[in-house]
């Protein structure tokens, strides 16, 4: 089978290896579509801490069960699945309370464990998730990057009268978007970004406003509006102190980022307006709860894509990806 490894920072090869069985637990999935992540990226240029090589990379993958291994049920050959990558051990502190997706022993498939970027794949059957018919193939590998705005959302708690404000219009900050407007109902959502193309997808996407921060900070634009709810998808360090300084007394701020860099903020901006801050990681079960949004059409995940490519032309995808972000959000690979 082809596959995609990174065999050591920068080294990126489409490799034949061997396709193996399912051991006791596992599914084998043959993978159709998966789609590109910044994570794939940073694992390629060893930006990504947890990451050890040689991987198959992708985390965001879609196939079906073509075998499965001792303990699990055979029916489930044939099976649609989308791959939670989150793989905990159910028994820690954070898995006893329902957070998973910070177990003491946290794999994530494509990061710390073979992924999705290759012909087949094998996952624990529990990671696998079925999907119903009506969400179509080339769309279902989007479902984990939902999660990602469902898990903080599930956090922040958005109300009707929220007046929200993201930082970032990339897939994340697209993601939350569509969460915000098309789950929580959310009737006022700004989105800020320092590049036009990515407010213009922002506006195509259902933001009520879009603010070009590249020049002019976002203070002397809001015109005197304060934020009750502040998402992060940009996770640049300085942005914590402005959305801060911008938010309404009692708003909720939801932090993404994973930046090994100090940010300065004082105690008195945070607790003067007695804000609330929460952070996030991957997603805790929400799997479920994504799949249900898709068939419901409350988010519209096709608004995210904007190329489909053949694995063989992998480096060119991840190429630009990396290098475009003002024509690229979502790049899909197409696996047969
Ligand atoms: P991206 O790089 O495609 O998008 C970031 C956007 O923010 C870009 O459009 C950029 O122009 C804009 N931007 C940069 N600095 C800005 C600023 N100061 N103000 C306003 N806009 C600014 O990245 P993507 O894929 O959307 O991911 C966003 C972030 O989310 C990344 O830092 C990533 O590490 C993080 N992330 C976190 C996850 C989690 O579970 N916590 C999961 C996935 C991604
Ligand atoms: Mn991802």
């Amino acid at each position: 089978m082809k596959s995609v490894v990174i065999e050591r920072p920068d080294e990126l090869r489409l490799q034949d290896r061997e396709c193996l069985q399912p051991a006791a637990g596992e599914v084998r999935v043959k993978v159709k579509y998966a789609s590109i992540c910044g994570s794939d990226v940073h694992i390629w240029h060893g930006h990504n801490p947890f990451a050890r090589y040689p991987r198959v990379i992708g985390h965001e993958f879609f196939g079906v069960i073509d075998a499965v291994g001792g303990d699990v049920d055979k029916a489930r050959t044939g099976e649609r699945v989308v791959i939670d990558p989150v793989v905990s051990c159910g028994r820690c502190y954070p898995c006893s309370v329902g957070r998973p997706n910070v177990c003491r022993e946290l794999q994530v498939i494509g990061v710390h464990r073979d992924g999705g970027f290759s012909e087949y794949a094998l996952v624990p059957a529990t990671n696998a998730t079925p999907i119903p018919d009506s969400i179509p193939d080339r769309l279902a590998s989007l479902v984990e990057p939902f999660t990602i705005a469902a898990n903080i959302a599930a956090f922040l708690q958005p109300t009707l009268h929220d007046i929200a404000l993201i930082y970032g219009a990339g897939p994340i900050g697209l993601t939350v978007l569509q969460v915000l407007k098309g789950v929580y109902g959310v009737k006022q959502v700004i989105v800020a970004d320092r590049l036009e193309e990515r407010l213009a997808m922002a506006s195509d996407n259902g933001a009520d406003a879009v603010l070009n921060n590249s020049d002019t900070p976002l203070a002397a634009q809001l015109n005197g509006v304060e934020p009750t709810l502040i998402i992060d998808a940009a996770c640049h360090p300085s942005i914590l102190a402005e959305a801060a300084m911008l938010a309404s007394p009692a708003a909720r701020i939801g932090l993404l980022g994973f930046s090994g860099a100090p940010c300065t903020i004082t105690q008195q901006s945070l607790t003067s307006k007695e804000l609330s801050l929460f952070t996030s990681r991957l997603n805790s079960h929400r799997f479920p709860q994504v799949i249900r949004w898709f068939e419901q059409k409350r988010v519209q995940p096709e608004k995210l894509v904007t190329h489909y490519l053949p694995l063989s032309q992998i480096e060119q995808a991840m190429t630009l990806f990396e290098q475009d972000p003002r024509t690229c959000c979502k790049i899909i690979l197409q696996i047969e």
